[in-house]
């Protein structure tokens, strides 16, 4: 009985300790960014994506590198451009090829000159240690699997007091993926803080989505 009862307590020990299961990940493709772009690019959008308001909470200086991961079609790319200056460095990751040609072209077009696009690995942002002050994760966090490991590495990319951005669709939204694939914030604040992140939500007003921050100390 005392063996059983041993037993029981260190099972529930073990439940209490183990992290709920991450949401599984959305993962599926975005080729053809010209397609992409009719949606993404929509002005429509901007009512409720409010890219003014985020780039405000992201309290970003003049000459800061920011990374923005699964930049897609580069809707925040102008903002971020603007954001960090003459001086300053934008990197749009994404791991779609088709994206990334669209970011280049897109760039050179707008006369982007601080904004470089990269093509990079799902579980791997190829950012170098403590070279980044900003990383920004627009409705791409869902469709990001083994997010422990991931946010580890934009912990081990931030600079100290750098801060990581990731917007994405709250449960009652109308727009975004699948309800089984949205990852409520708390999952997101949880996963950074795996990272040595200190996590907090941020208000930025936006109707559908949450903002959660993450600050390397
Ligand atoms: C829904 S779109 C969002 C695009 C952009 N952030 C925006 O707000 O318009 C998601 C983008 O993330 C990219 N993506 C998906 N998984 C990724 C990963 N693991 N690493 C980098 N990019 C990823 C996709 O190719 C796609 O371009």
């Amino acid at each position: 009985m005392r063996l059983l009862a041993i037993g029981l307590a260190i099972s529930l020990a073990a439940c209490a300790s183990t992290p709920p299961a991450e949401v599984p990940a959305y993962q599926h493709r975005f080729a053809n960014a010209v397609e992409w772009s009719k949606k993404f690019d929509d002005p429509s959008r901007d009512a409720w994506q409010k890219p003014q308001s985020v780039i405000d909470v992201m309290q970003i200086a003049p000459g800061m590198t920011v990374a923005d991961i699964g930049a897609g079609t580069g809707y925040f790319e102008p903002h971020l451009s603007r954001a960090v200056g003459p001086g300053g460095h934008v990197l749009a990751l994404d791991v779609e090829p088709d994206m990334v040609a669209h970011l280049r072209d897109r760039a050179a077009k707008e006369q982007l000159a601080n904004v470089e696009a990269r093509q990079v690995a799902g579980d791997d942002p190829g950012l170098a240690p403590g070279s980044v002050d900003r990383i920004l994760v627009v409705d791409t966090w869902h469709h990001i699997a083994n997010r422990v490991d991931y946010a580890a590495r934009l912990g081990v990319a931030l600079k100290h007091g750098g801060e990581v951005f990731v917007v994405d669709f709250t449960r009652e939204s109308k727009n975004g993926p699948p309800p089984e694939h949205r990852v409520p914030p708390e999952e997101v604040a949880r996963t950074l803080e795996t990272a040595g992140l200190v996590a907090s939500t941020v208000d930025a007003g936006l109707p559908d989505q949450y903002v959660v921050a993450g600050t390397r100390p």
